[in-house]
């Protein structure tokens, strides 16, 4: 299990590229299993989550041959039973459902057990399966699902409690695809890794209208082929450095280049809004943060896209925990997604979080101390907290930052970040 000792106080500076977003890539990963033609995609970071689906492909039958970013794949034969010993690596894997039944009419697939973030339930993908026609048995932690009739459009809501659900969409567009009529999903995620597997899919021939909306309409087709396609670039991570450039940048900044401007937006708004100086390109594809001269605190509150993304709330709260006055972040979409907070405390953060929200008094400065990463965003705001500590702080348990953040040290090194990863 590696670790990061992050020497803190380093002045950032320079630029680095930022890479194509996981949570695009695991579903269009998923999605190559629709065709028994060539797949082609390229910008897929190089994060152990990624791996983890290519595996599973790999177990489903597919030939996945990957070469630094760009993946390969031809699904031509394939089964419809996911490994559990693969599937329970990672939560995303669930979005091979979608995909199997509508190749195969059939699909096995583990119940996705509990998660550090908080309670995530699979009842929208069942809902949404189900209303296009899948049967669906629950034997042995598994969830055995077959299309005896096919699968056929209707029109299903995919509300949930906490609002809409991205991997649950995902699915029934992926399964929606290869259905006889028109499926159309009211309440849809509009985030711009649906709408990125959306294009993905049109160009296999689906013929998909309305995503990044919260009605996306589909009307199935005979068969999909083959397709080459880039993955968009990781809002999530870009924001990640944003915070670090705000955080801990000299004057100059650090600039961010492969970034969406528009889907970067309700980020950009939180920092302008805590005073940081943050500039774009003409063209939305690089981006240059610098720290304010009088940062304040603010108010966030998480929801589904184009709200504030909840992926970018454990960062934020790093952020706020050096900034003077008091903030407040509210998670509405995961509530008990603060569990870094309770480490952030034990480098001096003087945080208070009850029923989804965090209060946090900031200013001082923090000290290093050894710390324990609990999940992948968590890890980056101890990573981000560790920068402008006093000290070095020592990050446990650093196999939850690769599953989402290629190269992490290698780019904290790049803009004169001092880190070391260490094999233990
Ligand atoms: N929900 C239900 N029932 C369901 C599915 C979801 O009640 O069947 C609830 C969840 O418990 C949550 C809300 O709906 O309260 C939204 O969950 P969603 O289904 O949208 O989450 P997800 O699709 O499983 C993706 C990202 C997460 C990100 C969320 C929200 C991927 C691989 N994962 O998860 O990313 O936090 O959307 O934007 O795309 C991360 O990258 O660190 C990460 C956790």
């Amino acid at each position: 299990m590696d670790k990061l000792i992050v020497h803190g106080g380093s002045t950032l500076s320079g630029s680095i590229n930022i890479s194509g977003a996981k949570n695009a890539s695991l579903p269009i990963l998923a999605a190559s299993l629709l065709t028994d033609e060539d797949v082609i995609i390229r910008r897929v970071p190089d994060v152990s989550d990624t791996n983890y689906m290519i595996q599973i492909l790999s177990a489903l039958g597919a030939e996945v041959e990957r070469s630094s970013g760009t993946v390969r794949i031809s699904a031509k034969n394939i089964s419809h039973d996911a490994p559990y010993e693969l599937v329970r690596k990672m939560r995303a894997s669930i979005c091979v459902m979608g995909p199997l039944l509508a190749r195969l009419g059939k699909a096995r697939v583990s119940l996705p057990g509990g998660c550090v973030i908080g309670d995530r339930p699979v009842d929208l993908h069942i809902k949404g399966l189900k209303a296009i026609g899948t049967q669906i048995d629950m034997e042995g932690g598994n969830m055995d699902m077959r299309a005896p009739e096919g699968l056929i459009g209707t029109t299903v809501d995919l509300s949930g409690k906490h609002g809409p659900t991205v991997l649950g969409t995902d699915n029934l567009m992926m399964a929606a695809v290869l259905a006889k009529g028109t499926t159309v999903i009211e309440s849809a995620a509009a985030e711009p890794e649906v709408v990125d597997l959306a294009n993905f899919l049109i160009g296999m021939g689906a013929k998909i209208e309305g995503a990044g909306t919260r009605r996306i309409t589909i009307h199935g087709v005979e068969k999909l082929h083959g397709v080459e396609h880039t993955i968009i670039p990781d809002r999530i991570e870009a924001g990640t450095f944003m915070v670090a450039g705000a955080m801990a940048a000299g004057p100059e900044g650090i600039t961010l280049h492969r970034v969406c401007e528009a889907d970067l937006k309700p980020v950009t708004e939180k920092l302008l809004e805590a005073g940081h100086t943050v500039e774009f390109n003409k063209n939305g594809t690089s981006v240059r943060v610098a720290p304010g001269e009088n940062p304040k605190g603010c108010k966030i509150t998480t929801a589904p896209h184009p709200g504030f993304p909840t992926d970018m709330q454990a960062q934020f709260t790093s952020l706020f925990a050096v900034t003077p006055g008091i903030s407040v972040i509210e998670d509405t979409i995961f509530p008990q997604r603060f569990m870094h907070c309770a480490e952030m405390s034990r480098m001096g953060a003087n945080i208070k979080v009850d029923n989804g929200r965090a209060v946090i008094e900031g200013g001082e400065q923090l000290s290093a101390a050894p710390v324990m990463a609990s999940d992948l965003r968590a890890s980056a705001a101890l990573v981000l907290s560790a920068l402008t500590a006093k000290g070095s702080t020592e990050i446990n348990r650093l196999y939850h930052i690769d599953r989402g953040y290629e190269h992490i040290d290698e780019k904290l090194l790049m803009l004169g970040a001092n880190v070391e990863r260490v094999q233990s």
